[in-house]
Order: C-alpha cells, then structure tokens, then sequence
C-alpha cells in the first residue's frame, strides 16, 4: 500500500470533506520555503503551512536547538516547577513586545492561548467581585475551534452545527477604511451598562475572515473606548506575529496597547505547537492572592514545553542572525509593486496588502468559503506545485521570509495565468 492509501484507510484530516476532495499530497521533506513529496516533486509551500512558517522548513539552526533541548529536558510539568527555556522566552517576548506587558502564560496554540485569554478576563472581573460577563468582538472574527474561541467567533459555516451552544457575545460590525464612525458608536453602545468584560479582535488584519483590512488609527481608538470604561482588551496576535504585517507585532503600530496578546503560529518558526498569552501586571496581579480560589483555573498537560521554548528562543535567535526584518522588508515591496500589476486585472477585484500578507478576490457569481472556485483555484496551483489555500474566491499569498524574489515571481505569475 502506498503512504496515500495509508493516509486514506486511517487519518482523519481537519477542515477537509474526505469524500470529495483530492487525495492528501504525503510530503516527505521540507528545505527552506519548498516542501517535497514522495515522488520527489518540489512544491513552493505559499501559505507557510497555515501560516506558521517563517524562516523556512527544517531550519538548521531551530532543528538543532530543539534536538539539544530534547537531549537534555524534554518535558517537565509546569505547575510548581519550571526550567530556563521558559525564562528565557518569557524575557526575551516581554523585551520585544511594547512596553507594559509583564507576565506570560503559556499553552499549546492559538486556540488556546484565547481561551486562557478570554478566561483571564472572566475571572479578572469575578475574582474582583464584579458582574462583567459580556465579551464584545467583530462580526467576522475568526479565533479558533475550541468552544470559547469560536464563541468570540464569527457565527457562520464554521460554528453551524455548535451555535446553539456556544456563549452569547455582542458582535460590531467589522472594520474596514470606511465604517470607523459607525463602529466606535457601535463600541460605545454595547458598553452602555457596566457589564461589559473585554473586547477582542485581530488587528489590523482579520483572517480567516479572507484577509479583511483595516486602519491601525481606528483599532488605536477602539482600544482607547475601552480603556475609558474599564473594558480589558484582548489582541489576537496568533496570526499577525512575527512579522506579518510588516513590524514584528501589529501591535506595533498602535499607541494603545491591548491588556491581553495572543501568540502562537509563527512564536516557534512554524516547527512546535505552542502558544502565549501575555498580559500586563495588574492583570495578573487581580489572581495575586491568599485564597487559593483566586488562582487561574486553566492550564494543559504540555503548558511550557521545553522543546517549544527552545524552538521559540532559536526562531528569534534566526529574526536576529538573518536580518529578517529585512527580507520581511524586501517581501512587502515584491507585493506593493505585484499588488499594483494585479488592479489591473479584470477578473480580481479589492486587491490589499499589509506587510507580508497580499490578498485579492476573483469576481465570481458564488462568493464566499463555499465558493466553487476555491477548488478550482486550489487544483490549478497544485498542478504548477504551488501550495496555496483559498478562502473562497479570496486567495491570499503568505511566504516563509526565507523565499527568494524568483520564486516570489512564479508565484504572482501563477496568478496571473489562471483564466477564472
Ligand atoms: C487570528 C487567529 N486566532 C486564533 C487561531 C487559532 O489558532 P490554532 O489553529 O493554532 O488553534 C487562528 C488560526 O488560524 C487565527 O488565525
């Protein structure tokens, strides 16, 4: 039996309907921004592996510090004990992130690291004795499949089957350069009472969503309403971190910074699942107690894994040795200018970019996350061995830094040869 008839008889993959789509492409090596599969065939892998890549697949530098790491801890349970991997990482985020934060907690991704999230509010409010239960976020919001991340989740073909049981939340329309005023009114309303507990969002760029865009000026003032009234915030970095936006952060083009940030996909250049929630002190300091109840109820078996520490330090270790700031730099004019060749075309429309990430939409008569096309699209970069992942007819084009401005070039030419 060959490894695809393996794969088919026993896995069960996620976001995948198994009875129609093709069969699973079994890789078998990756070497900077290419993955190989068994065949030996070469594929340009442009969506970073659900955007957790960055340096590029089995950087040596990373492979070797998680094997060092794995020769000497590999895992210890993180409740009364620790090690320096994880003290390491905690300093070296808290000294790269915006001033204010304090304290990390860490998980396994990014749903998770919203879960912790969302129930540190929770339990900021209540270990406080006040009744703030209401979480307020953007229609559209994608934060992950666990129950409290989809509840702060967009309601739609990804929560569906579960809404009924999902927790209410107060939805504001989602942004974009045009509707600022209506949602800052939207924002003040739902605030109206004081029980309100946090307000979270992706910044700047919401995802899953198909990449929508909006104004740093606007989330500045958002954050700002909430602070007014107490309102803690959480901002979402799972997926903008790391460089994806153009800064290290999107954080980093705001003046106001959320109480809360996510991190998880790219924290270990895309080799480990780990995550952190950061906070602020007084965050933390609302669970800074002699009663034991006022603890932080959460935590999972792999919280501070060694390895995902080692390999988060050594990604950060490569941002520094290979300038990636730079080659972040060189990607995000590679797309400005193919961004301006691309509003030309007559079948794409609301071409946008944000750093490293470039989206567009095809015209099609069936939009959205069932659209038709996608599979179309889907099939027609397999075949030129490009591994991309449309939304829909929204397709997005995100590159490990390591990429070269040739491969760059096959990619945007791909692009413009597909006849929708
Ligand atoms: C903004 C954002 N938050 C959270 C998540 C969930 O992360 P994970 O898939 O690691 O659970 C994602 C995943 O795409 C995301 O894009």
């Amino acid at each position: 039996m060959t490894l695809r008839e393996r794969d088919k008889r026993h896995i069960w993959h996620p976001y995948t309907q198994e009875k129609t789509a093709p069969d699973n492409i079994v890789m078998v090596r990756g070497e900077g921004a290419y993955l190989y599969d068994e065949k030996g065939d070469r594929y340009i892998d442009a969506t970073s592996s659900w955007w957790t890549n960055m340096h590029g697949h089995a950087h040596p530098h990373i492979a070797q510090r998680i094997g060092e790491q794995a020769a000497k801890l590999e895992q210890v349970i993180f409740s009364g004990f620790s090690h320096e991997p994880a003290i390491e990482l905690a300093e070296k985020l808290l000294d790269i992130l915006p001033v204010g934060y304090g304290k990390v907690f860490y998980s396994d991704n990014g749903s998770t690291a919203i879960e912790a999230a969302i129930k540190m509010c929770l339990q900021y409010w209540a270990n406080k004795g006040a009744a703030r239960t209401k979480v307020i976020c953007f229609r559209d919001a994608y934060h992950g499949d666990t129950f409290g991340a989809m509840s702060v989740s967009a309601r739609g073909v990804f929560t569906d089957p579960y809404t009924r049981l999902l927790f209410d939340v107060v939805f504001l329309d989602t942004p974009d350069y045009t509707n600022g005023e209506t949602i800052k009114a939207q924002l003040r309303e739902a605030m109206a009472g004081d029980d309100v507990a946090a307000f979270i969002f992706e910044p700047l760029v919401l995802g899953s969503a198909g990449m929508k865009m909006y104004p740093p000026a606007l989330l500045d003032e958002l954050i700002a309403i909430c602070a007014e009234r107490k309102v803690l915030t959480i901002a979402d970095e799972v997926f903008t971190g790391f460089g994806r936006t153009g800064r290290m952060f999107a954080t980093g083009y705001l003046t106001h910074t959320a109480d809360i940030i996510c991190l998880s996909k790219g924290l270990t250049g895309g080799f480990l699942p780990f995550a952190a929630t950061v906070t602020k002190d007084y965050i933390y300091d609302a669970f800074y107690h002699d009663e034991r109840a006022k603890m932080l109820f959460h935590g999972h078996s792999y919280t501070g894994n060694p390895l995902g520490c080692a390999a988060a330090l050594a990604s950060l270790e490569v941002f520094e040795m290979e300038k990636t700031l730079d080659k972040i730099a060189a990607i995000s004019a590679a797309h400005a200018a193919f961004a301006e060749r691309l509003s030309q075309h007559p079948s794409i429309v609301h071409v946008r970019q944000h750093g490293t990430i470039l989206a567009f939409d095809f015209v099609t008569e069936q939009e959205g996350y069932l659209s038709d096309l996608r599979d179309r699209l889907y099939r027609y970069f397999i075949d030129r061995r490009i591994m991309l992942r449309p939304l829909g007819n929204v397709l997005y084009i995100l590159l490990p830094y390591c990429i070269s401005l040739e491969d760059l070039e096959e990619v945007y030419e791909a692009v413009l040869g597909f006849e929708v």
